[in-house]
């Protein structure tokens, strides 16, 4: 039985991934340690919630004496850090908790698993490390760290902190950077979720500047299984991209979502653009697949469809969101663009 503290697992990808994990295996036990920020829900852990192999503790990462706790109870001996403040619009608006969380967080889960010898430290990454791409060229793992938000400073900042805990202690560190996730029980303040539940509900899609910038998405499920085969296999010191080498537009995927779902153009808001917006991301995955023989398995139009799919029929999980701490947000943010 492996013992591990996987962070963050009330949020959209952590939650897909206990669901996907717990499925599939009975040789994990899995203690899901979650502040449950705004992102935060347990409803989305309902499959998990009386398995014999997971317990849920609310609690904050960087609560240094919690964290210790929770290593000596359950003999912790595997960290996978998915927690963190995740939206970039938001740490523009306010970016000392992104720090905090990001930074500091991972810093109390390093020291803690440095004191209890773990045997492997995965640290929950994102291409948006790297910076911003021109019309051509992709990141790889020897793209150098060059952020652009705070969130992404904060995850930079992350990543090279758990990387001199390998360098100086020996720490057994692997990273993981993924490129844009979409799929169920993601939280809609990001695109698609927002311009999905915006269609629904009959109000404009706020596409930001002209539309044209472009990330590379994957399916969530895709994105959990590369962290648990880089968890199992991957090489310890080592960084892993992981996409799916589906570059679109932001125009192009509001456009899709549109014509899913039988509305007009019209609804598309053209607004100001996000301050310091990032032009495009694009993932090499290389690595990861010729290293690990990892591959996407879902197709870009079914999985959409998919997603979109869910958040029809799951209305009400959406429904109990936006009309509660997220209407504030979404005033403030949307306000004169
Ligand atoms: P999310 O915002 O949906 O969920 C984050 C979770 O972390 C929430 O459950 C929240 O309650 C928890 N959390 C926040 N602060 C905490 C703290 N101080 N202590 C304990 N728990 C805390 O985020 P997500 O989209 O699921 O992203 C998960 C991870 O994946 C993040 O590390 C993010 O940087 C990374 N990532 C996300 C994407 C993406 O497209 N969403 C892509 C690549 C990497
Ligand atoms: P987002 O989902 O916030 O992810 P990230 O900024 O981490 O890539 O945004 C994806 C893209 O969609 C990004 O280019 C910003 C754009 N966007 C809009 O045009 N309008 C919106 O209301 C939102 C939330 C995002």
């Amino acid at each position: 039985m492996k013992n591990i503290l996987v962070t963050g697992c009330a949020g959209f990808i952590g939650s897909n991934f206990l669901n996907y994990i717990l499925k599939e295996r009975d040789d994990v036990f899995i203690v899901n340690l979650d502040k449950l920020t705004y992102a935060g829900n347990l409803e989305n852990l309902k499959p998990i919630e009386n398995n014999k192999n997971y317990r849920f503790i609310k609690g904050d990462i960087t609560n240094v004496e919690l964290v210790d706790y929770i290593f000596t109870k359950y003999s912790i001996k595997y960290v996978i850090n998915f927690a963190a403040e995740s939206h970039v619009d938001r740490s523009i608006l306010g970016s000392s908790v992104f720090y905090q969380t990001n930074v500091m967080g991972t810093n109390v889960l390093l020291e803690a698993a440095r004191r209890y010898n773990v045997e492997k430290f995965l640290q929950v990454s994102t291409d948006e490390v790297y910076g911003s791409l021109g019309a051509t060229g992709l990141f790889t793992e020897s793209t150098p760290i060059s952020p652009n938000s705070p969130y992404s400073s904060s995850k930079a900042a992350a990543d090279l902190m758990v990387q001199a805990f390998h360098h100086t202690y020996g720490m057994p560190i692997v990273i993981t950077r993924c490129s844009n996730n979409y799929g169920p029980l993601q939280f809609p303040e990001k695109l698609i979720p927002l311009m999905i539940i915006n269609t629904l509900n009959g109000k404009k899609l706020p596409i930001y500047g002209d539309g044209l910038n472009v990330r590379d998405w994957i399916y969530v499920i895709d994105h959990n299984k590369a962290v648990e085969l880089v968890f199992e296999k991957g090489k310890i010191g080592e960084v892993y991209n992981i996409g799916a080498s589906r570059e679109m537009t932001n125009v192009e995927i509001v456009k899709l979502i549109l014509n899913k779902l039988g509305k007009g153009e019209e609804m598309i808001e053209y607004v100001k653009d996000r301050p310091g917006h990032d032009r495009r991301y694009a993932i090499d995955s290389s690595k990861i697949q010729n290293e690990l023989g990892w591959k996407p398995s879902f197709q870009f139009e079914q999985a959409m469809e998919y997603t979109i799919d869910w958040y029809l029929s799951n209305k009400n999980w959406w429904d109990r969101i936006i009309s509660g701490e997220y209407q504030k947000y979404y005033e403030v943010q949307y306000r004169n663009r």
